[in-house]
């Protein structure tokens, strides 16, 4: 298997007491490159610490909406030091949540913003996290267009309209362990209907477990259950579906 796990959180407190064996159980698992992902400043650096500790590990760097109103004065001359780090692949996350709006909705849209910027300046890729704020999303990205780096639209969970437009702006789309779910008809369909040079996976890590260790934690080595289901609605070994999204991550994040 050559498996790519395009976003976790390996940083998580949730490792403290046995990273480097989860980690290790990640490469039996023929999990290859792993993007650690910043949702602020501090993860960020975790990112880029661990990245450095761990062949088989990348780093983003970026403000989460959750965090966007955390931000000082000086945040994004930080986010910009960090980004030219070796091993630092992308921005992100960056995005909207209106489902806990655990920042003012104007603050994540001015950090979004401000974000979309930068990646384009540095002509890195972009991570976006959109959780129930598909419409202003969506009005955002049709007004700003992506850079030519790209980016990728973490945990999809909108609809197959709202993935076409997506992909005809040139992103990603990025599916993880809710696919697993019995319920989850959108979310396969998706999965089933991407193009081929399109579809990453990941398992958000600690976060969204995939069945059948669903409530339980999360980690890398579980994207398998993902892998094989999102092959099963694409009618695929997966085997080949890991390799297929193994290489558009490659090629996403310019990884050689
Ligand atoms: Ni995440």
């Amino acid at each position: 298997m050559n498996l790519f796990d395009t976003h976790a959180h390996l940083n998580d407190e949730a490792y403290d007491t046995d990273r480097d064996e989860m980690i290790q159980r990640a490469r039996l698992a023929g999990i290859t490159l792993i993007v650690n992902i910043g949702f602020d400043l501090a993860s960020s650096r975790q990112s880029i610490d661990l990245a450095e500790r761990y062949d088989l590990i990348y780093a983003s760097v970026g403000i989460h909406p959750h965090d966007a109103a955390g931000t000082g004065p000086g945040y994004l001359e930080e986010l910009q030091e960090l980004a030219r780090r070796p091993k630092v692949v992308a921005i992100g996350e960056i995005g909207l949540d209106y489902y806990r709006d655990l920042s003012p909705r104007p603050v994540q849209r001015k950090v979004f913003l401000e974000q979309l910027a930068l990646a384009k300046k540095l002509q890195k890729p972009i991570i976006i996290h959109d959780r129930d704020a598909h419409g202003d999303m969506m009005d955002i990205l049709r007004k700003e267009k992506l850079g030519p780096a790209g980016g990728v639209m973490h945990c999809y969970s909108g609809s197959w309209e709202m993935a076409r437009e997506l992909l005809a702006m040139g992103f990603y789309l990025s599916i993880a362990g809710p696919v697993t779910f019995p319920n989850a008809s959108k979310l396969k369909e998706v999965a089933a209907r991407a193009p081929a040079d399109r579809l990453l996976i990941e398992t958000d890590a600690p976060y969204l477990t995939p069945m059948p260790y669903r409530g339980r934690r999360n980690e890398p080595a579980h994207i398998i259950y993902t892998a094989a289901e999102i092959a099963r609605v694409r009618g695929m070994e997966k085997e080949n579906l890991a390799q297929m999204c193994a290489e558009n991550g490659r090629r996403l994040f310019r990884i050689a």
